[in-house]
Order: structure tokens, then C-alpha cells, then sequence
């Protein structure tokens, strides 16, 4: 990693937090963290480690604010596409507004940031990019049809960008994590999903962020080269997938 620039989505967030500590400790030279909350607490993390951080106030959702990242950072290695929310709704109970609010931030913010980012990757003949999808995709449990629709976006957005941009040295992937204790988690509705979950996996306690970095690092490898267009699920072997 040592030299490498990683963006990272939703930095202040759980995962985001985890992602951007994991990059800097093994050795990324920058991390710029993109969000709209304030990211004081990841980017003093980060610094300890020694690592540059560049925290970014911008919407993935809004095109000028993708464009204005990508001119502010230049070329990068290392895309996170980690921005996003995850509620929980009954199909029958979700309107139209909530269903595109949930594609909006996880579908559309991950191709804006991807599409704004990329062009410096394949210009400097390298790159990985990693779309934090979600288990959900294999397990598909109720309540949550327009969030796992979202994430099956990812994973299907990563087989066919994956194959666009092979030849370029852009990897392109989508790890699957299980529900993790994050504060968001445990502040809505999927708090109430722990006790079922961890009794399905077969690492019978429940995902904590620090679970995630070790697949994302290996994603992120300059040795990984050679796996792209893939899922990896990271969820306590509930699902197997
Ligand atoms: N926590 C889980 O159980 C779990 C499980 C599987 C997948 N995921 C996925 O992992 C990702 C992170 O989850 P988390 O639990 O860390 O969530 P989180 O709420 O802690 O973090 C999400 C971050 O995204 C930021 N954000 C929201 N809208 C944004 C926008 N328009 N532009 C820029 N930043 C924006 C938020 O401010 C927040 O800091 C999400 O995509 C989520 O769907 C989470």
C-alpha cells in the first residue's frame, strides 16, 4: 500500500471508520475520507498511524460534488464505496420516495464516485475498487426488499464493470458483510436482528467492523490483480455463499 491513495465513502460511519484506519495501518501513504458528517474522529485515527488524511465534505449523490472530489484529489489507487443506509421496511409499506432514497445513496452515489474516480485509475493503468454491498444479497431476508435490491445493484455493477475495464489494470469487486455492530446498526431497527443472526452463523458472535478489513485489504493488493468481478462474503459463514 505504501504510496497509495484510498478514498473511502462514508468515512465517518462505522465501516467507513474501520476502512480508513485499516488502509493507513497498512501503509497507504493518503486516505481522503468522503462524507457529510464530521470525520474529526477518523481523521485523528488515522493520523496517529502517520498516514495523511484528507477529510471531504461532499454527497455521493450529487454529480458536482463527485466532480469537484475528483478534481480536488487527482489520480488515486483505492476506491471504497462504502456510503450508504440500510432501513427497514416492508415491501408493501415502502413508497416510491424511500425506495429511490435507498437506490439514490447506495446505487447512484457508488456510480457517480466510481465514474468521477475512474478515469485517473485507468489513465495511470491501475486501480482497485471495492463496492460495500451486503449479505443481504445471498440471504434476502424480509423487511428489507429495497435495501438488498440496492446491494444486488453492486453486485451485479461490479461482473460488468469488472469486465469493461480488465484491460486496464482496474480491479473492480464487492465485499458482503453480515449485520455489524456499528452505531447505526445498533441505534435502528436491525438492532433487533443480532440474536437471530449471530444464532445462524457459524462464528457464533456478532460482526464487529475490525471483521471487514483484512477482505478489504486483500481486495485493495497490489497482488490481487488477478480477482476481480467478485463477491466476498464476510458474515460468520451464515451465509454460504
Ligand atoms: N452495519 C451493518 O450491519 C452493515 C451490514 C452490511 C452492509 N453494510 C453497509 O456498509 C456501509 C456502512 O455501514 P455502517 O453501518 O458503517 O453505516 P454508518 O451509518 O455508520 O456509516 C455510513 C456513513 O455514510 C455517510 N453518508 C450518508 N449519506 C451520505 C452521502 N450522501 N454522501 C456522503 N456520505 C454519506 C454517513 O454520514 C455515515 O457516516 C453501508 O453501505 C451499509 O449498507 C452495513
Amino acid at each position: 500500500m505504501a504510496g497509495r491513495t484510498a478514498v473511502v465513502t462514508g468515512a465517518a460511519g462505522g465501516l467507513g471508520h474501520a476502512f480508513c484506519v485499516g488502509l493507513a495501518e497498512a501503509g497507504a501513504t493518503t486516505v481522503v475520507g468522503v462524507d457529510l458528517a464530521d470525520q474529526s474522529r477518523v481523521q485523528a485515527a488515522v493520523q496517529t498511524t502517520g498516514a495523511h488524511y484528507v477529510a471531504v465534505r461532499a454527497d455521493v449523490t450529487s454529480e458536482a460534488d463527485c466532480a469537484a472530489l475528483a478534481a480536488q484529489v487527482g489520480q488515486v489507487d483505492i476506491v471504497v464505496n462504502n456510503a450508504g443506509i440500510f432501513p427497514s421496511i416492508p415491501f408493501l409499506e415502502t413508497s416510491l420516495e424511500e425506495w429511490r432514497r435507498i437506490h439514490r445513496l447506495n446505487v447512484e452515489g457508488t456510480f457517480l464516485i466510481t465514474r468521477a474516480l475512474l478515469p485517473g485509475m485507468i489513465e495511470a493503468g491501475y486501480g482497485r475498487v471495492v463496492m460495500v454491498a451486503s449479505a443481504v444479497v445471498w440471504l434476502g431476508p424480509p423487511g428489507m426488499v429495497a435495501y438488498t435490491a440496492s446491494k444486488g445493484a453492486l453486485v451485479a455493477m461490479v461482473r460488468s464493470l469488472a469486465t469493461e475495464v480488465g484491460h486496464t489494470g482496474v480491479t473492480v469487486n464487492a465485499m458482503t458483510p453480515g449485520l455489524t455492530r456499528t452505531e447505526t446498526a445498533l441505534s435502528s431497527a436491525v438492532n433487533e436482528d443480532f440474536p437471530r443472526v449471530v444464532g445462524n452463523q457459524a462464528v457464533p458472535r456478532a460482526e464487529e467492523p475490525e471483521d471487514l478489513v483484512s477482505t478489504l485489504l486483500f481486495l485493495c493488493d497490489e497482488g490481487s490483480g488477478f480477482v476481480t468481478g467478485q463477491a466476498i462474503n464476510v458474515d460468520g459463514g451464515f451465509a454460504k455463499h
